[in-house]
């Protein structure tokens, strides 16, 4: 298989508009990444030629959406290589997919029970954990990173004891794009007992994952960064797992009987969709996984890393810049400081050159403040992005420069 950008450019239609008058360049893709036809087709296809609501149906329609539904799950289930279907639980997003586990195993923390961070986690990775905290007297501990953005792996040593209920960790963190030895991380947090959950949310776009070899025990992906609609993501759990943990929200489809007394729960995955899923969303990233299941991922990755590469390089150069992550492996993400610049004038500056990147804490104000920094700068790249944009991009960003010294 060959790759070839700008065959790929033709199927995101949003890449042919034009920003202040210049071509959009854009390069904020690990926030949100743009939609190709498949995805954009298959949407709008369910909902004009077959649409109803799924499960209960005896009707046509409901049928066929049932059918498209589950298949979308199955395609889910593939793309991480989980054991069976079941295993996977739609989500309205990664968010969503953290709060159920942590209200899941909150039932069973105890005081002084520990939960293991890393610094570079983001919140939706962070704030269900402090719920626990306050909410059942949890103890967070937390894993630094070292300067090059990597994980430090004796720090993680250190913080893992027999206490230690569950390890929180980004399989690739949205900022610093370090992609931390989770198999290790796993093994040592399995070695004490403790059950670990991977925020995949950045990494399941830029990475083959296999949750399998990996031996997650939780694994939470978002639709909308694998070129897929936003309102849907996933929770991958071992079974026994999700079986053990009581559902999340109550109401239709997560029971197995209501009575006036009493109420008993389906089992995984529908025990944690509770009412009216996101029928069509789910469907939008079964469209999105198989479009990117057919395109070759190996060329996608090098074509990324080409990007990334080039990218550094140019912005090495650039005086008065500081790159927050520089771990070798790490994902397409650059994180960066402009000396005398607020990286909200440069995204504004940038924006102007139809260049579209992020500027803030990017929701990991732990990490901000372990860097030493209130916000940065972001440029984080997709497939369908060409090295000509990263030099539209650091070409704009010099004149940014210019403007703000
Ligand atoms: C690493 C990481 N985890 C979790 C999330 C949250 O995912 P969602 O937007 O689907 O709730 C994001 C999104 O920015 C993310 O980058």
């Amino acid at each position: 298989m060959t790759f070839d950008v700008h065959a790929i450019r033709k199927q995101f239609p949003v890449l042919d508009r034009t920003v202040h008058g210049k071509p959009l360049v854009y390069f904020d893709n690990a926030a949100s990444a743009q939609k190709p036809n498949a995805v954009i087709d298959a949407m709008a296809n369910q909902m004009r030629t077959s649409f109803a609501n799924v499960h209960r149906g005896i009707h046509t329609m409901a049928n066929e959406t049932t059918q498209a539904y589950e298949a979308a799950r199955e395609t889910v289930r593939r793309f991480i290589n989980a054991g069976v279907v079941e295993e996977i639980v739609f989500t309205g997003g990664g968010t969503e997919a953290v709060n159920i586990v942590a209200a899941g195993i909150g039932a069973n923390i105890r005081p002084g029970d520990e939960i293991v961070l890393s610094i570079m986690e983001h919140h939706s990775n962070i704030v269900p954990w402090h719920f626990l905290r306050e909410r059942k007297g949890a103890v967070l501990k937390w894993v630094d990173t070292l300067p090059d953005g990597s994980l430090d792996m004796d720090g993680l040593a250190r913080q893992l004891t027999s206490r230690t209920k569950l390890l929180a960790l980004t399989h690739m963190s949205n900022v610093l794009g370090t992609v931390p030895d989770v198999k290790t991380a796993i093994t040592m947090a399995h070695a004490l007992g403790a059950d670990v959950l991977l925020d995949g949310c950045q990494a399941s776009v830029n990475l083959v994952v296999d949750v399998q070899a990996l031996d997650a025990d939780f694994y939470v992906g978002t639709g909308h960064k694998i070129y897929g609609p936003t309102g849907i993501g996933f929770l991958y759990g071992k079974l026994a797992k999700l079986n053990a943990m009581p559902p999340f929200e109550g109401g239709g489809e997560m029971i197995e009987t209501v009575t006036r007394d009493v109420a008993t729960y389906n089992s995984a995955p529908h025990r944690f969709e509770a009412g009216t899923p996101p029928i069509v969303e789910a469907i939008g990233l079964g469209a999105a996984i198989n479009w990117l299941e057919g395109q070759d991922r190996l060329a996608i990755h090098e074509h990324k890393q080409a990007l990334l590469v080039h990218a550094t390089e140019a912005l090495r150069s650039v005086n008065g810049l500081t790159l927050h992550g520089t771990v070798p492996g790490k994902g397409p993400v650059i994180a960066f400081s402009l000396e005398g610049a607020h990286p909200h004038d440069i995204a504004q500056i940038l924006d102007r050159f139809g260049v579209a990147i992020r500027a803030g804490h990017h929701c990991a104000q732990p990490l901000m403040s372990h860097l030493g920094v209130s916000a940065t700068a972001r440029a984080s790249f997709a497939l369908y992005n060409t090295l000509e944009e990263v030099d539209v991009f650091v070409e704009a960003l010099s004149k940014a420069r210019l403007m703000l010294s």
